[in-house]
Formats: structure tokens, sequence, C-alpha cells
């Protein structure tokens, strides 16, 4: 038939552009200014595609009419038959005329007009470089108008909302194309944990839909952090997970999952595909390496083969479809039985008919170049390689890829925890964009919380990637790899109004929204601000890391990190804005350029100051003419950080046991051996330390001079800890030592074996009984007030039974016991309890997140409290130190640390904020440093705590050096 060779001719054309589009080098959807041409090229191919429809339908009633009386093998649902047929090669996308709808479909009825007024927007335009200065026009759940709006246009209102933004900046709603809300729910709770089937290697019929729980607190505290919408991803168990959902995160008057549903290709009746009504976009899961290997006992081989095996299955069943549509619509009806297909295997087909976004969490070269192979093999594209630590490596590879090159979706700094993840490097972004190829960066959370996705693109973009491609990487340019930048990821009129109103520029440190509108509906009820300082209002100017970007590469990933003891005498910092010193458990700022009229010069002589002061007060007279001599650029010297928390130190990749120092034996539930002491028995830390690892030489580079790290223990005593400097080469290093031990440290939770009860018990009898050496030793110094306890709890309840307990043993011994509480997800409800316990709080989630049910109460901090946890804290006098969870985060204490002090507005100043991360926590743990003895760092383009500076050096009387980086 004619019109049957004509619509295979258009399909045909249709194909060759679609090749062609993602052929091009650059990738198209890298660049905004292209994307008009691509959407009319994909509406234009629908048009064809639904006139060759029409034609068909008509010419085959005129066909059966004619055929009917000589032909009796023509099926009863022949019609029916021969519309999927021409469905077969449709593209999916959003109809034709979609951007001329004056409502949205998600358009929450009442909702009232916004107008957000003089603001500075970032529109997403202009490859992510057009930045307006106007309003932003709301209406209908939609965006009308961007910039200058008339008055004419806005009379016609009569309850229009305006907020009056004062020139913030204003940005879309954040998209996070990683994550697990409502498949993992927060609290985690076993009833709802429904991110991984173990039901099958590869199950591309599962979807995240069918598990979406709609009870996760990660839904609003997401919104929170200016998140809009999410693709909720299946877990990476299987080699193929199934379909992911995207969803945007505001509550629905339905409160159902199915309200949450952004253009899915599900009915929103029923539960199946149907292309002829659903002409959208399908996400999919895949995983390759380790995850399968480890869940199914399988080895790479074996996972491939499941991906290829699935594919033959998927590509018979497609060719079989292709061959029965060829004859039916050819009218040749005879003996073809019905329509090739099947409800378990259509979501993979439509994957090789190019309707599926692949995502594909995938991290090593080898994995990578299978899933490459595996593309040419099968011909279908994959959207982006998630996770994909080395895809840095390897662009050209990437380029190879069947249809289009991947997008790829990182971490900034989250690596090093399994071996893929091993060689993963903070200059992948830049390096990619680079290589041109579109970088993501996505949460997969809960494992980074959502809510902060931005300081993942704030990380990004300190690293080298540029401002408006960090700003694309959680907006744009997501959605343009999930086929959804039709109407989110951009400020455009005619596009879902989610906005968010920031309080700083959006890639300054700590930006927080001021208000987020998602589908036009302002989610903030009551948000709590604070003013932030003059210049978080501007892009930050990251310093160069071309060396480090280009070590990266040239190593592998592993670029030697051991610093450089200089070998001069003296080594003079010039151009200092500002000099920080530890006085006993503060610090202070004792030198300010600024107040002082000129620079700061800071002499140093083997490791030790000499002087620190005014160019006066520090002439050159101090120094001999062979001293090194640094001009920091208007950067700082400070006391350097302490880290403490993670298992920094005893750790190289914590996946694998081999790197690891293990767990310590549990006298609680484990059968101690009498060598060792049995159950009075007490591991220290200081034995089982490594030096030289990667966290802690990264860490280090940052500026973390002492690390505290306490035995692993699932158990109720973890044991001794000990403090030692994550730059140094080997334990008997001059200095490496810090403190042999620190503190003893135990654990109290929910879920740890024996009840909480029966832990309290035990803590109350050692303090009572007479307990064998060497733990009898130690409960004799927590005793006497000469050593520190620390116990690891996260729960109000058992702090109140430890506060009790503590007052107890008090009233008995007449002592004072020194306690401090680690985690202390919710140490803010008992903060004038705590205060008057004398306990010291160690918060290891200083942006909280209640992960698990005893961390349910959090404070979470603005724009949803307006406290913090660490300001409710510090308001009832309580020594708060901040700290850390995995050993990757360690690098990252000076951040941790800023971003305490812009959150509290002021309350805490940046001297005090070096507190939080450096004298604060060594006091809490009972280490005792000399303020003298301790080291210092010096920060080049800025101090510490700004997203401009870098760490250069590293003064350390202790060890009689300074170390140049
Ligand atoms: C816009 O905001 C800026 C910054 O606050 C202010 O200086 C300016 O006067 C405002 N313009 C208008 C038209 O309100
Ligand atoms: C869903 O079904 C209801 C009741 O049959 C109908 O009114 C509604 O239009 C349907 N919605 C969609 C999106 O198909
Ligand atoms: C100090 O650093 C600032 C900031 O980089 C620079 O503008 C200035 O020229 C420097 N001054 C000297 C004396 O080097
Ligand atoms: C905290 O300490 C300060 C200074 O010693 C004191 O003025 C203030 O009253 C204390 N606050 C509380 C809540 O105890």
């Amino acid at each position: 038939m004619i019109e049957a060779r004509l619509c295979d001719l258009v399909s045909r054309v249709a194909l060759t552009r679609t090749t062609m589009d993602k052929g091009l080098p650059t990738p198209a959807h890298n660049n905004p200014a292209r994307r008009p041409h691509h959407r009319s090229r994909r509406a234009w191919r629908l048009l064809l595609a639904v006139l060759c429809l029409a034609v068909l339908q008509s010419a085959t009633n005129l066909f059966y009419a004619e055929r009917s009386t000589r032909n009796s093998q023509i099926p009863v649902n022949a019609q029916e038959i021969l519309n999927k047929c021409a469905l077969l090669n449709v593209q999916p996308g959003p109809p034709l005329d979609f951007n001329l709808r004056k409502q949205s479909d998600r358009f929450v009825a009442g909702t009232r007009p916004t107008l957000i007024r003089n603001a500075s927007i970032w529109t997403g335009r202009v490859d992510g470089l057009e930045v307006l200065h106007g309003d932003v026009l709301l209406d209908g759940g939609l965006i009308k108008r961007v910039g200058q709006v008339e008055q004419d246009v806005l009379d016609a209102y009569n309850d229009l909302v305006i907020i009056e933004a004062a020139g913030a900046w204003v940005s879309p709603g954040i998209v996070d194309m990683h994550s697990h809300h409502g498949v993992d729910s927060s609290p985690e709770l076993q009833g709802a944990e429904d991110s991984n089937s173990l039901k099958g290697v590869a199950q591309p019929w599962l979807r995240a839909l069918d598990g979406l729980n709609t009870h996760s607190d990660a839904y609003k505290l997401s919104i929170a952090g200016g998140i809009t919408t999410v693709l909720v991803l299946p877990g990476s168990a299987n080699a193929i997970g199934g379909q992911g959902v995207v969803i945007k995160l505001r509550p629905t008057d339905a409160r159902t999952p199915t309200g949450l549903m952004l253009e899915n290709p599900w009915e929103i009746n029923g539960t199946l595909y149907d292309p002829s009504v659903s002409l959208r976009w399908r996400q999919m899961k895949y995983a390759c390496g380790e995850n399968p290997s480890r869940v199914y006992g399988f080895t790479r081989m074996d996972t491939t083969w499941s991906f290829r095996q699935s594919y033959e299955t998927a590509r018979k069943i497609k060719v079989s479809q292709d061959e029965y549509c060829a004859k039916a619509t050819a009218g040749e009806w005879t003996g073809l039985g019905a329509f090739p297909e099947d409800l378990q295997w259509e979501a993979l087909v439509d994957v090789l008919r190019g309707r599926v976004k692949v995502h594909n969490h995938c991290y090593e070269t080898v994995d990578l170049d299978d899933m490459v192979r595996l593309t040419n093999e099968f011909k279908f594209s994959i959207a982006a390689f998630h996770h994909a630590h080395e895809t840095y490596l390897v662009s050209d590879m990437l380029k190879k890829a069947y249809g289009h090159p991947p997008a790829v979706a990182l971490f900034a700094t989250n690596a090093r925890y399994k071996r893929e993840a091993y060689r993963g490097s903070e200059f992948a972004p830049r390096i990619l964009a680079e290589n041109g190829l579109s970088v993501i960066m996505k949460s997969d959370h809960p494992v980074l919380d959502s809510r902060f996705l931005l300081y993942e693109a704030q990380q990004a973009h300190y690293y080298g990637l540029p401002a408006n491609l960090a700003l694309a990487s959680v907006t744009s340019t997501p959605a343009t790899v999930m086929g959804l930048d039709h109407r989110i990821g951009y400020i455009k009129p005619g596009y879902d109004a989610d906005i968010v109103l920031w309080d700083s520029h959006p890639l300054a440190l700590g930006a927080t929204p001021k208000q987020v509108w998602i589908d036009g509906v302002a989610q903030l009820e009551h948000p709590y601000t604070v003013t932030k300082p003059p210049a978080a209002q501007h892009v930050p100017e990251p310093p160069n890391f071309d060396k480090e970007a280009e070590a990266a590469l040239r190593y592998e990933g592993l670029p030697p990190l051991e610093p450089e003891h200089t070998k001069s005498n003296f080594i003079v910092f010039r151009n200092v804005s500002s000099v920080y010193r530890r006085q006993g458990q503060s610090v202070k700022e004792v030198f300010r350029a600024s107040a002082a009229g000129g620079e700061g010069i800071v002499v140093t002589s083997e490791g030790k100051v000499v002087c620190a002061g005014s160019a006066a007060e520090c002439p050159s007279s101090l120094y001999d003419a062979r001293a090194e001599i640094l001009n920091l650029a208007g950067g700082a010297v400070a006391p350097g950080l302490v880290t403490y928390g993670s298992p920094l130190g005893l750790e190289e990749i914590t996946a694998e046991d081999s790197t690891i120092d293990g767990y310590a034996l549990d006298p609680l539930t484990d059968t101690i051996p009498e060598i060792i002491g049995g159950r009075s028995a007490v591991a220290a830390a200081v034995d089982g330390l490594q030096f030289g690892t990667r966290d802690a030489l990264l860490a280090y580079r940052a500026g973390v001079t002492t690390a505290v790290v306490a035995p692993q223990s699932y158990g109720f005593l973890a044991g001794l800890s000990a403090a030692f400097s994550p730059g140094a080469k080997h334990k008997l290093e001059k200095g490496a030592i810090v403190q042999q031990a620190a503190a003893l440290h135990i654990s109290i939770h929910y879920d740890a074996g024996p009840s909480v009860s029966t832990q309290i018990a035990a803590l109350r009898a050692l303090f009572r009984m007479e307990v064998r050496r060497p733990l009898g030793n130690l409960i004799e110094k927590v005793k006497k007030g000469e050593l520190i306890l620390v116990v690891d709890v996260e729960s109000a309840d058992i702090m109140a039974s430890l506060i009790e307990l503590k007052k107890d043993i008090e009233d008995r011994e007449g002592n004072t016991i020194k306690m401090t509480f680690a985690g202390a997800s919710e140490a803010h409800l008992l903060a004038k309890e705590i205060s008057e316990g004398g306990i010291g709080v160690l918060l290891t989630r200083p942006r909280p997140f209640p992960m698990t049910w005893e961390q349910r109460r959090i404070m979470p901090g603005l724009p949803l409290s307006e406290t913090s946890a660490i300001t409710a804290l510090m308001d009832q006098n309580v020594t708060v130190g901040i700290g850390i969870e995995e050993a990757w985060q360690a690098r990252n204490t000076r951040w941790d640390a800023s971003w305490a002090a812009l959150e509290s507005g002021g309350e805490i100043s940046k001297a005090e904020a070096l507190a939080l991360a450096s004298v604060h926590v060594e006091h809490l743990l009972g280490v005792e440093v000399e303020d003298i003895e301790s080291d210092l760092i010096a920060t080049y383009g800025g101090d510490p705590l700004e997203l401009s500076s870098k760490v250069v050096g590293i003064i350390s009387p202790r060890r009689g050096v300074v170390d140049l980086l």
C-alpha cells in the first residue's frame, strides 16, 4: 500500500534526523539556544506520524470495505492492530501546541497569580548565560512573563500576590535526576524499603511508581532546599532495576503517588503504558559492576550477559512486531495470528524503539566500555551514566555510544566508598564539560540529602565547572536529559511555574530558598530567612585548579597527594587579610588588614610563627634573604581544622574489607577471647591507624590538620580514640600522633541488638561494679573526670536517660564526669538540660537529616526553622563541635563550618565558625594541644570559609615544618 510505504518513509526520515541530532559532536541538548529547532523537529515528526495514522486509518477503512467480502482472515480487531503498528516508531514528546497551553495540567484551582518583582533572574537560556533583571509573572501553574511585565498585563489581575525580590536571585526549580524519594523513605523503616527487588537481575517491568511511599519527611525537606522535581529511580541492586518515575515534590490534595507524577508514560486512570495516549518519555534504571555482582554473586561477565540476554529477548519481540506490522499494513493477514507483545518486556522493547531514557548506574572504565559496546550491539541510547566516577578518564569512549553521548550524572566530592569510586575526582565535572559532555549533579537521595543538591553544583563550580554549566547541571541539563525541557528546568514563558527565590547567588555557599513555588503554589508557609553578606550575592570566584585537574588525568585519578615539606628555614606569607589564632577554647581574629590599613605578614621559621601582623610589625629584618615568600592574595592564616565522626584513618575504601581496620568486638554481644582481656578488653584506634589514605591526604590538603578517630564498632563499646595528623606518612613520623588516647567511646542506639535499657544498664553497671583492667582503669578515670566519655547517641530520650545517669554517678562519686554526645541529631530538644548537665555536643550531621527513627526530630534549619541545631545549643551555652559521618566528607570541613556561620545570620562569627570545627572538637574529645603547638593553615585568595580560597600551606609547630601544597 502506498500509504504504508509513505509512512515507512516518514519514519525513516524521522529516524535519520534523530540520528543526526544525536550524532552531533557537541550534544544538541547541551546548547539551550538550539533547543527550539530540536523541539520543533520532534513535534514535526509527531505531527507526521499522526497524519500518517489518519491517512492509514481512512485507507484501511476503504481497504476493509473492499476486502472484507473477499478475505475472511482479517481479524475483527484489525483496526486496533493497525493503530498499534502505526505508533511503533512514534517518538515521545509533548503535543505540538504544548507551549500554547494557558494553564498547566497540574494547576491547583484557586492558586492566586504571583508577581515576583525586581529579581535577578537566571533563566537557563543561552547556554545558561542569560541573566535578566526584572519580574516573573506566574499564573495558571505556568510562567506567564519574564523580564519587564507591562502594566496593562498586571492591571488585568485583581488578586495578584506581589513578592518584592529587591534584586534577589531567582532560578528555575532544582531538578534532581537521581533520587530514591519515597522508595527509600525517611526516616528509614523496614516497612518502606522498596527500592531494590531481589527477584531477578534484569526486570525492566518493575516500576518505582508502584513503590512510591507518600509518607517520607524528605519531600518537605527537599523542597526547603529548592528541589521541585525529582526522578525517582529503583535501586541499583539489579542490572535492570526497573522504570523510574518523575515526580514533583509538592503535596497535592489527592495525597497519592499518582498525584505527584509529572508527565509519565502510564495512563492516569489505568496502569498500562499506551503510546497512543501517553507519548511520554519513559525512564529506566540500569546498574553495572559491583552492585549486581555483590547482590547476585555475579561477575561482570554474568551481568553483561544478563543485559545481552534481556536485550535479545526484547530485540526478538521488536523484530517480530515490525515484521508483523509490515504484513498487516500490507493487508497480508492470513496466518498472521495475534500481535506479538509481552507485558514483561514491552518496556525494554521501547528502549530499542528509542522511547526510553536509560539511566545507567555505571562507574568503572570496564563497565562503561561494556555498556557502550552493548548500545552499539543492540542499537539503543543511554541518556546518562550515573555516579560514573571514571567517565572523565574516557570521554572519547563515551562519544562512541550509540545515538548520542550519554550525559554524566555525578557527585561533587563523594568518592572512594568502593573500588569503583576509588578514582573519583572532584575535577570530573570540569573535565567532562571541557570534552563537550553534559554534566549533571545528582544526590542519589538519601545517599546525599537531595535538599542540598545545589551544594554539589557549588562544589563542582569551585573545582572548575563554569558557573553557567554548574547551574544548568541541576536545572536545565537534567530537565533536557529526562526529555522534560519543554516544561521544566528553565524560566521561560509557558513553562511550569517552578521557581526558587534565593537568599544569595545560587552558587554561593549556603544559598537557601526564601520561597519555592511549584506549579505556581508557594511551598514555604513561614520561611525563616537571614541576611547573607553582600559578597554572597555574586558568583564566587573559584581558585585555579588547572594543575590538579591535569594531574587527575595524568595519574588516572590517583595523583600524588603527599605534601611537600619546605626546605627553607623561613617561610613568609604576605598579603594576608586576616590572622586567626586559637586562644584556649576559642578562636580569635588577631589581625585584620583592613583595620591595620595594610597587608598582613606572617613569618614562620621551622614551623613556628615568629611574627604575625602588619608590615611594620613584621619587617624583613626578621628573616634572611633565602626566605621563601608567598603572596596569599588576600588570604588568611587560621587554625588547622579538626575532623571527627568518620573512620578516616582506619580505612581506605569503605566497601573493601581488605582495606579497613574492621570492627571492635563488643562485650554486650560478642564472645571476647581471654587473651585480650575478655569482657574488659578495650581496643585503641591508635593501633589500627593507616596513614596516607587518600581521604586523609585530601582532608589535609583542605586544611584538616588533626583527625580524631574511635575504633569502628557496631555495638556498645568502641574503645579509645586517637588523634593524628592526616598529612603524616606513618605513625612513627615526628608529630604524626597528636594524642595516643583521646576519649573512651560507647554507643547507645535502638536496633543495636540488646535493648536500649540493656545498654543503659550496662553503662550503669560499669560505673558501679568492679571492672577488671584495662576497661576498669579507664572507667575509674572517667569517674574522676580525667577521661571524657563520648556517647554516640541520636535520640533525645536516650540522652535524657544519660543525663540522669551522669548526675547519679556524680552524686555518688562526688566528681564531675566529662561527657560528650556525638551524633546527637535530637540534642536541640534537650539543649537546656544538656547545658545544665555539663555535657558537650558534637553534631556529626551539622545539616541534619532524619535518616533513622531516632534522628527523626531534627531541627531542620533555614528556611524551616529560625535556629539551627547548632545555634539552638549554643544559645544554651552548650559547647558545640561539628563533625562528619563518612571519611570523604573530611575535606569539606571548612564548608560545613562556613555553612553554620552563614545560616546563623551573623550570630556565629567567622572566628566562632572556625572554633566549631577545631578547638571545640578537640575539647569535646579530650584532645589536649597547647595553643602554641597547634597547626595553622594558610589560604590563598580568601579565608578558609570562602568558596574562593585554596589551602596552600600548613604551618606545624608540632612537627617543626611548613608544608606547601
Ligand atoms: C530593585 O532592587 C534593588 C536592590 O534592592 C533596588 O536598589 C532597586 O531600587 C529596586 N528597583 C525597583 C524598581 O524596585
Ligand atoms: C479518569 O477517569 C475519570 C472517571 O472515568 C474521568 O472522568 C477522567 O477524565 C479520567 N482522566 C484521565 C486523565 O483519563
Ligand atoms: C593582595 O591581594 C589582592 C587580592 O588578590 C590584590 O588585589 C593585591 O594587589 C595584593 N596586594 C599585594 C601587595 O600583593
Ligand atoms: C550563657 O553564658 C552567658 C555568658 O556567661 C550568660 O550571660 C548567659 O546567661 C548564658 N545563657 C544561658 C541560657 O545560660
